[in-house]
């Protein structure tokens, strides 16, 4: 039987057991990354990350013992390509993928840019995913109950102003994610995307340090439970908190709300906008 496309993406997928799985999770020295690296050891899996600074893989390490890293920067297409070579030599169990890594700027494009600078976003954000999942999709077709989760944003549904190539980036990912996903019907690996609503991480704290003054995300550890429990669900997006909320106001007032979003850094936003990251 032939299914359609929102037949595709309102079934819930194969219950998956996040257990004595072999995960790989892009840009896991921090925040999201570093919590599920954290809560997926506990769950007795095997868990390589990666990132591009060596001291932070290696603090990361000391951290979570049993963590596996590799150095590698999720928008250089060698390094991805090395990256592969290295992890399927020493975990050929490879089953999982997290293609989280990803930078978040206060980018303002009515001011001048370097031209190489200004797309910084697209590299990391949605090229390095897209690159990731072309390079391991036959090693992970080849696996039984494989898994490609890709971390998308509340904000792929409705953009804020403040990070217009950011949103941008997430905008795309969900989409890409969603023909993805159809595109994988039927060999086995399960596609999922998380949408992260404002997580207190140093994302959210760093480059928004004034916009977020006085305003909380959610709990990365709060994050990463309803991650791992949207999964083990059967859940294909996964929308905690304001991210559902944003999803939902995408289609009844879309207008309305990208208003709302567009006065963050600008004036005291209403308090339930305020971490709709
Ligand atoms: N926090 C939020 O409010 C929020 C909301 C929605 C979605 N998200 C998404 O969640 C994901 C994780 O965000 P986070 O808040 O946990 O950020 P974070 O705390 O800044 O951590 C980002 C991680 O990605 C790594 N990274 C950055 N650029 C990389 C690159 N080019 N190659 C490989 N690794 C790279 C960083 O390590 P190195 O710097 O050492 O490379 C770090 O380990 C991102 O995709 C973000 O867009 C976050």
């Amino acid at each position: 039987m032939t299914l359609s496309f929102a037949q595709i993406n309102a079934k819930q997928v194969q219950v998956m057991k996040l257990i004595k799985k072999t995960i790989l999770i892009t840009g896991g020295t921090s925040g999201i990354g570093m919590e599920l690296a954290d809560q997926l050891l506990q769950r007795g899996n095997t868990v390589i990350v990666t990132g591009r600074d060596i001291a932070k893989l290696e603090t990361a390490q000391r951290k979570l013992p049993g963590l596996q890293a590799f150095q590698s920067d999720a928008s250089d297409p060698n390094a991805i390509a090395k990256l592969y070579a290295s992890v399927i030599e020493h975990f050929p169990d490879l089953d999982v993928l997290i293609n989280n890594a990803g930078i978040m700027r206060n980018l303002n494009i009515n001011g001048a840019r370097d031209l190489n600078d200004v797309t910084r976003e697209i590299e990391v954000n949605l090229s390095g995913p897209v690159r990731m999942v072309q390079q391991f999709l036959p090693h992970l077709k080849a696996r039984e109950g494989a898994l490609i989760v890709n971390v998308s944003s509340g904000l792929a549904f409705i953009p804020m102003a403040m990070s217009p190539v950011y949103c941008a980036t997430k905008a795309a990912l969900h989409s890409f994610t969603q023909c993805l996903r159809v595109q994988l019907e039927g060999t086995g690996v399960t596609v999922v995307e998380l949408a992260p609503p404002g997580v207190e991480t140093p994302l959210f704290r760093g480059e928004f340090a004034e916009e977020m003054k006085g305003q909380k995300g959610m709990d990365v550890t709060v994050l990463v439970k309803a991650a791992i429990a949207g999964i083990e669900a059967g859940k294909i997006e996964i929308r905690p908190g304001l991210s559902n909320v944003l999803k939902i106001m995408s289609r009844v007032a879309p207008q309305f709300m990208f208003k709302q979003l567009a006065k963050v850094g600008k004036q005291d936003p209403q308090p339930t906008l305020r971490a709709a990251r």
